[in-house]
């Protein structure tokens, strides 16, 4: 029989990898927390029309990427739908946030959220089927503020704050403005009449995209395009007043507040609900000081560590009342392949290590005493575990060499439990890192395994 394996583009997280997860999970709700943002949780899947509003019908990952599926009705009172699973979480949140009325509130609702997304794009290093993101959403009525510039650089100077506690070295924020629908339908003219003369010598991608979706030229990754494209019109020049002042002012609280960004005039990102500012920061590689040689980039092709960006029309788009917002989504699997690297280019931590291994002691022939005796051993175990010592519990049926290999790969200290100990209520204890072995009254033994 063929054996199964996880589906391509997924994968399995285990320990200790998955330790790391948990501790970047854990470094962004604390920032998360100082920033005074709260949880939302929405479902993994949604009616399909949800992305195909809010993303965009257009977009690569509503058009080709989506998890789609006819849900059967199972009763007269149901109907069958089209379900899709979530591509990403924006469109979730602001759906969620017109269905339980959030603007009534008054206030500006910060929210953020830490789940699974899946889109069918082509599997590779940093890009999966079913990936992880970090992401938060800053929306409201324009009355709490959730126009202001000053929103923008907050999530944005958030964002440097939370990479540099995860310690993620060496990232770059990239900038634009793709302004208002309007700026970008000025934009698109200017553009599509700019690519004219030039799309002949462009890749066959770029001829279809200057007639499909001039916007998507931008994103061309040929070499040989680039001299081209560099030098088509920048959406700065298309952008009205209003934009171009909402754009100086979110530049100079970032300069206020010393967080670095580039200017990024190609950054008009690939999901159709973007206005004003849009935002991506980068990993290109490891700093001089790394293993790797500097600027070898740890995340392959896929150097978006996250991507966001203001959406002020998406709530109207999604039948919504207006409702302003910002927000970002970090890609956690990416976050975890840079730290990864640099913890290989830094001096090796010793991996974490149990406080003691309790070895029960038994006679694998006599069933009924090898039972009593790791009864005895759990026992021990579910005492010290209480007590905050982390415990890895042997077997009885282990002779004893084999109990002190197993300790020595785990644990710091071994903690001998026969017959005898147990009687006695004196535990034998072997500490690995000083070959001191010392006999210990049970009652003292929690501070004893503590010491070391
Ligand atoms: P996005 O740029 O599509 O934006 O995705 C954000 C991040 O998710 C990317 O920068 C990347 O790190 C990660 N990511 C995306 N696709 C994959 C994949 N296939 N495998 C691994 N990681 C991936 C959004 O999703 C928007 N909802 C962000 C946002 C929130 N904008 C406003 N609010």
């Amino acid at each position: 029989m063929s054996t199964l394996k996880a589906v391509r583009g997924t994968r399995d997280l285990l320990p200790p990898e998955t330790a790391l997860w948990n501790r970047i999970e854990a470094t962004a709700r604390g920032v998360f927390a100082r920033y005074n943002f709260g949880e939302i949780r929405t479902p993994v899947f949604e009616d399909t029309a949800l992305f195909a509003r809010g993303v965009g019908e257009e977009t690569d990952i509503v058009s080709k990427e989506m998890y789609t599926w006819e849900d059967r009705a199972r009763a007269q009172s149901e109907k069958t739908q089209t379900l899709t699973l979530r591509p990403e979480n924006t469109a979730g949140v602001v759906r969620a946030y017109i269905e339980h009325q959030l603007g009534e509130t008054g206030q500006l609702q910060k929210l953020y959220y830490i789940g699974p997304q899946f889109r069918r794009e082509r599997p590779q290093k940093g890009r999966y089927r079913q990936f992880s993101q970090i992401g938060a959403e800053v929306i409201g009525p324009a009355s709490a503020g959730s126009e202001s510039p000053l929103r923008d650089a907050e999530v944005l100077e958030m964002l440097a704050t939370l990479l540099d506690e995860l310690g993620i070295q060496g990232w770059t924020l990239h900038l634009n403005s793709v302004g208002s629908t309007a700026d970008r339908a000025r934009y698109n003219d200017a553009l599509r009449a700019a690519l004219l003369p030039v799309a002949p010598r462009l890749c066959v991608d770029c001829q279809r995209r200057a007639e499909t979706n001039p916007l998507r030229v931008l994103d061309c990754k040929v070499p040989e395009d680039q001299p081209i494209i560099d030098a088509l019109p920048v959406i700065a020049d298309s952008l009205d007043e209003d934009s171009k002042q909402h754009f100086a002012a979110v530049l100079a609280a970032l300069d206020a507040a010393g967080v670095p960004y580039t200017r990024n005039h190609r950054l008009v990102r690939g999901l159709d609900y973007y206005t004003r500012t849009t935002f991506e920061f980068t990993h290109g590689g490891l700093p001089p000081h790394g293993a790797s040689s500097a600027g070898t980039p740890v995340l392959g092709a896929q150097n978006a560590l996250l991507g966001g960006g203001r959406y002020d029309g998406l709530s109207e788009m999604l039948g919504g009342p207006r409702a302003p917002g910002i927000g970002f989504a970090m890609g956690e699997d990416r976050l975890v392949l840079t730290l990864q690297a640099q913890e290989l280019a830094a001096p090796q931590v010793p991996q974490v290590q149990a406080d003691a291994f309790i070895a029960p002691l038994g006679d694998a022939r006599d069933q009924a005493a090898l039972a009593a005796i790791n009864a005895a051993g759990l026992v021990l175990a579910r005492e010290l575990r209480h007590q905050g010592l982390w415990i890895e519990l042997g077997d009885g049926s282990f002779r004893l060499k084999k109990s002190f290999e197993a300790a020595d790969k785990c644990a710091r200290q071994i903690v001998i439990l026969g017959e005898d100990e147990l009687k006695s209520g004196i535990l034998t204890v072997k500490n690995f890192s000083t070959g001191v072995q010392t006999k210990v009254p049970r009652a003292e033994l929690a501070a004893h395994l503590c010491l070391i």
